[in-house]
């Protein structure tokens, strides 16, 4: 049987989202807390946007595809070529299209769109063991357990132990042409 075909797609996040974004942020305090925190005014939005100035970060909205909804959004944080070739995920439903699966298509859009398009080679989740909407969404994907990393990012007052989940490209892979020959 042929795949089902995303119900979801991925719009690079632009100035232009800023009320849209910052509406769905303000709706979704109680999601988000404590796990994530999002640009909620205009202000930090635009702040928020400079970290995609350089190319280490990208950010996009998973929007379903029958209607436009911004069901939740994903960052390809950090992404380090030379021998690494590799990113952490950033990302969070809008409350409003939470657990109805748009995350995990539209995550699942987004490794495609980084093994192929980015051609990264790597892309890791850092997740707090308490948090098991997370913890769900990185296993549906096939992301596997590597460890603890303690202490790992200051979320929420704290530092705070993060699982690391990972996974791979897969075979075949076309290389970024950053990638040293040997
Ligand atoms: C983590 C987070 C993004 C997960 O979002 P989500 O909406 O639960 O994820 P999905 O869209 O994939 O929905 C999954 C749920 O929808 C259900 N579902 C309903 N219809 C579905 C469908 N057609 N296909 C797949 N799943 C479906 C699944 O069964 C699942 O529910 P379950 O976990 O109770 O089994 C969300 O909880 C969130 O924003 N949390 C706060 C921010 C955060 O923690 N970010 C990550 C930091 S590491």
């Amino acid at each position: 049987m042929p795949p089902t075909p995303s119900r979801v797609e991925l719009h690079p996040l632009t100035l232009s989202d800023q009320d849209e974004f910052c509406t769905l942020v303000q709706a979704s305090s109680e999601l988000h807390r404590p796990w994530m925190q999002l640009p909620a005014t205009a202000q930090e939005f635009q702040a928020w946007m400079h970290r995609f100035d350089d190319g280490t970060n990208r950010g996009y909205l998973i929007r379903v595809r029958e209607t436009g909804a911004a069901a939740g959004t994903v960052n390809i944080n950090s992404i380090i070529r030379g021998r690494y070739q590799g990113a952490s995920l950033g990302y969070a439903a809008f409350a409003p299209f939470a657990g109805h699966g748009y995350m995990t298509e539209g995550l699942a859009s987004t490794l495609q769109h980084a093994f192929t398009d980015l051609r990264l080679h790597r892309l890791e989740a850092n997740i707090q063991p308490a948090n098991k909407a997370s913890l769900a969404v990185v296993q549906r994907l096939g992301f596997r357990y590597e460890g603890v990393s303690p202490n790992y990012l200051y979320i929420d007052g704290a530092w705070r132990d993060h699982e690391r989940w990972a996974i791979t490209a897969p075979k075949p892979w076309t290389p970024d042409p950053s990638l040293p020959e040997v």
